[in-house]
């Protein structure tokens, strides 16, 4: 009995423990896991399998192995924490309890040249369901979500493809939603880091908003493979308030200064400098407000 009561509180669930009376459950847990998700979740695929961790080095590397099978669309992974967390750009991504870090794997029927309309689609479907807790929150080319100008969440898109087919596509998503800010402050050079948490000043149901996010991710997955990216790429715009401002672009120790004029269709940043237009495939922005 003991170790079933202890196997549900490390799950987050409440349990009273009454003398002479016996136990009673208390309190729902907030975390994610496969069974609570199997009762709210809203989708044709996404999250039809769900595998949970307590710790994982990075959800990531998790996913990719699931990645190679060939009934592995839609598998969600999910860790409570992770030790060797991935960021984009070779950076490590901090990840202690509390937050949501989790991949979603692909077999995507979208043609190779698209896919990192991928990316889009996971910052927007995140980006809603930040909003939908109350918070402004904004898209930052290429895929961050901020909150005025801290990162709250960002993704990580890794690929396997061949010139004209995808074989798998795995997403990663990183939300810092019951987590101290400052604990994982050092966690980006130069960009400032805040949480659903420290924003709202009380705590999110991270199964609540893992729902949600995958319930967009879905619907955004959807539409582009029989679409295509058109309507993502302007809802991204909708929920971004970067365009028209003054940026800054570090491109190979070299940094260019100019206004963040659209996003194009292939979602590449349109830079407009007093040198002409760029387009900036990659790299990382600073935005002046
Ligand atoms: C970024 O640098 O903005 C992307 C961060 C992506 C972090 C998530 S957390 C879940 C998944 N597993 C990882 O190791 N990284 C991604």
């Amino acid at each position: 009995m003991w170790k079933q009561i202890r196997a549900l509180r490390r799950h987050g669930y409440s349990v009273e423990s009454r003398h002479g009376l016996g136990y009673r459950l208390s309190g729902q847990t907030d975390l994610p896991l496969p069974w609570e998700l199997a009762r709210v979740l809203h989708t044709s695929f996404v999250g039809k399998q769900v595998v949970f961790r307590q710790s994982a080095d990075s959800t990531q590397k998790v996913a990719l192995s699931f990645a190679i099978k060939p009934d592995s669309h839609g598998t969600v992974v999910i860790a409570e924490q992770q030790k060797s967390g991935r960021g984009r750009q070779k950076r490590k991504w901090l990840s202690p309890k509390g937050g949501i870090w989790l991949s979603v794997v692909f077999k995507p029927d979208i043609p190779t040249a698209k896919i990192t309309m991928l990316s889009f689609a996971a910052a927007l479907a995140v980006c809603e369901a930040i909003r939908a807790t109350g918070l402004d929150a904004q898209l930052k080319w290429p895929n961050d979500v901020m909150i005025y100008d801290k990162k709250v969440a960002g993704i990580l898109l890794d690929i396997s493809a061949e010139a004209d087919q995808v074989n798998h596509a795995v997403v990663g998503i990183g939300i810092n939603a019951n987590v101290d800010a400052s604990a994982i402050s050092a966690r980006l050079n130069g960009t400032k880091v805040t949480s659903i948490s420290d924003e709202l000043g009380r705590v999110v149901s991270r199964l609540d908003l893992t729902r949600v996010v995958l319930e967009n991710l879905e619907r955004w997955y959807l539409e582009i493979e029989t679409h295509g990216a058109g309507a993502i790429l302007r809802e991204w715009k909708k929920n971004s308030d970067m365009l028209g401002r003054k940026v800054s672009v570090k491109q190979n120790n070299k940094t260019i200064h100019g206004v963040a004029a659209d996003i194009n269709d292939d979602g590449s940043l349109l830079l407009r400098t007093g040198n002409g237009d760029i387009n900036v495939v990659s790299g990382d922005i600073n935005v002046r407000y």
